[in-house]
């Protein structure tokens, strides 16, 4: 039986998880609803401390200053669990769901353990009232039932429980922006008067048009449909890059030329070092595994060559600069600037950076990186678990001691300036596409490197003419080399 939403509104919002997804989606929530206290719960309590304090937890243009505005006034970060869950008429998880590294589906299937701790966490605690609860994150299509299912089997309690599904389609480093002027809004669900219920909330700073409803199973598909539709023209443009690179063709004029067709469009055609980033590799897998769980090969076969592609892409861009310098990175000193997932943010998950630094480490490179907004220790942490072959948990002490961890530490240096990080150094490596990265002296980076000096411009964001013109032996992405020389 349907609840009756008659009287039934929303004073408060909850959201367990104060993440990238979490934190800048209920600070936003906050900023267009004065009217309703958002609370934000987190386990981790230095994440929370973070998010309390001016240093907030992560970087995203725009999000400071909505936090500064809203905190203590309708905007609260707590690991206080009643004031965020219980007292909440409306609860968004927004948890972690990373691919599985374990057990059955290791590699392909995400892990739904924090989700699923959630909706046990509520059912144990909740046991009156009726509460929407919003699954927030992105998920294998039917989580919502395993949610539902949790919710319904405690035996103690009168609480009742309305299911939606509310993808978040925000992108990292323009999260402010995508979610003050988003595309859609996508409220999947079974009953209509909970889907308006959240539709009213968005309603208070979204056009009512660009708020659409579908059933629970379209909307946790969209989401993984939209992002491999996405991945899927990255890698196009990157297969095409290596067809540039062979004939002579220039990848950045064919995307130009094809972006032009209104039917394809400009965005999401920059040819690069690969897609990085939380969501694509992990929902490709996703939808490749549910694919191939309903007996669709075909369709994860095709679906999976787009992470294929990236792979491809990653190790191309690592077998070139040891190629171009001639055959040999051993012992050498190589610059490496960006080590984020892409610019405007310091999150590295999924970064090619990672894939890449830990190929040159393995072919004892000595590495200089340099990053805006990534610290230290995530820098060495992620090159650390990647050649370790270790995803999940802390870095214990253990996998510190390995002789994989002693060569990361033996080989790499994180560095705070970028003319220091290039100086003395064979080649400079253009990770990520940060702004800065075109402002610099170009000429006085060069003076300070060994000779001859390489440039590899993994993101194509750079004059390659004049630092051609400087003295650099520039490699682009998807760009022939004007004299490919006999290295
Ligand atoms: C993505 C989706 O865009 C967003 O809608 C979803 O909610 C989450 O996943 P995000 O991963 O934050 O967002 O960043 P995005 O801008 O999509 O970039 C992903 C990766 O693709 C980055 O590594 C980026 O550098 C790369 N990319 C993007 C390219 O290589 N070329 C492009 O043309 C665009
Ligand atoms: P996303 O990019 O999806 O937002 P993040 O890893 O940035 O992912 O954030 C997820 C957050 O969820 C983390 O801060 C983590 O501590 C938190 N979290 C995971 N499980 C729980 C849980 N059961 N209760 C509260 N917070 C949780």
């Amino acid at each position: 039986m349907s609840t009756d939403y008659s009287n039934f509104t929303v004073k408060r919002i909850g959201c367990i998880g104060a993440g990238y997804v979490g934190g800048p989606t209920m600070s936003m929530i906050a900023k267009y609803c004065p009217h309703i206290d958002v609370y934000i719960f987190d386990l981790n309590q230095t994440r929370i401390n973070a998010w309390n304090s001016d240093n907030l937890p992560i970087y995203e243009p725009g999000l400071d200053e909505i936090v500064q505005e809203r905190r203590g006034k309708n905007l609260f970060f707590t690991t206080d669990y009643t004031e965020a869950v219980i007292k909440s008429d409306v609860v968004f998880l927004s948890v972690n769901t990373p691919t599985k590294h374990y057990g059955l589906g290791k590699g392909r299937q995400a892990d739904l353990k924090f989700i699923e701790l959630c909706a046990r966490q509520i059912r144990d605690s909740v046991k009156t009232g009726h509460k929407i609860i919003v699954e927030k994150s992105t998920v294998p299509i039917k989580t919502a039932m395993a949610v539902s299912r949790i919710l319904k089997t405690s035996s103690d309690s009168q609480a009742t429980f309305d299911i939606l599904s509310n993808p978040e389609f925000l992108a990292e480093g323009t999260a402010v922006k995508d979610l003050e002027n988003p595309d859609r809004v996508l409220i999947g669900g079974e009953n209509p008067a909970a889907i308006k219920i959240l539709a009213d909330v968005y309603a208070n700073w979204v056009k009512r048009e660009q708020i659409i409803q579908t059933n629970l199973w379209s909307s946790e598909l969209s989401k993984l449909v939209a992002n491999c539709f996405l991945a899927q023209r990255i890698s196009s443009i990157n297969a095409v890059s290596a067809i540039c690179e062979a004939t002579g063709a220039n990848v950045n004029e064919v995307a130009h030329a094809v972006g032009m067709d209104k039917r394809i469009g400009s965005r999401f055609l920059q040819a690069s070092v690969g897609f990085g980033g939380s969501c694509f590799q992990k929902d490709i897998l996703n939808l490749t595994y549910l694919a191939e769980h309903y007996h669709l090969k075909e369709v994860a076969d095709y679906f999976y060559g787009v992470i294929s592609m990236n792979d491809w892409q990653k190790q191309r861009f690592a077998q070139k600069v040891v190629h171009k310098l001639f055959n040999t990175v051993s012992s050498k000193k190589l610059s490496v600037l960006g080590f984020a997932f892409k610019k405007d943010t310091g999150d590295t998950r999924e970064s090619s950076s990672i894939f890449i630094c830990s190929k040159l480490v393995e072919e004892r490179a000595y590495l200089n990186i340099y990053d805006p907004k990534v610290s230290e220790l995530q820098i060495m942490d992620d090159i650390m678990r990647v050649m370790n072959d270790a995803y999940d948990g802390d870095f214990s002490a253990h996998l510190d001691t390995t002789p994989e961890s002693e060569m990361v530490r033996r080989c790499v240096k994180v560095i705070k300036d970028p003319y220091e990080c290039v100086k003395d150094t064979h080649a400079v490596l253009i990770m990520t596409e940060w702004d800065e990265f075109k402002t610099y002296d170009w000429k006085k980076m060069y003076d300070s490197m060994k000779k001859p000096a390489f440039l590899f411009d993994g993101r194509n964001i750079l004059d390659h003419s004049k630092l051609e013109e400087i003295g650099f032996d520039v490699y682009s992405i998807g760009v022939a080399e004007k004299n490919p020389a006999q290295w």
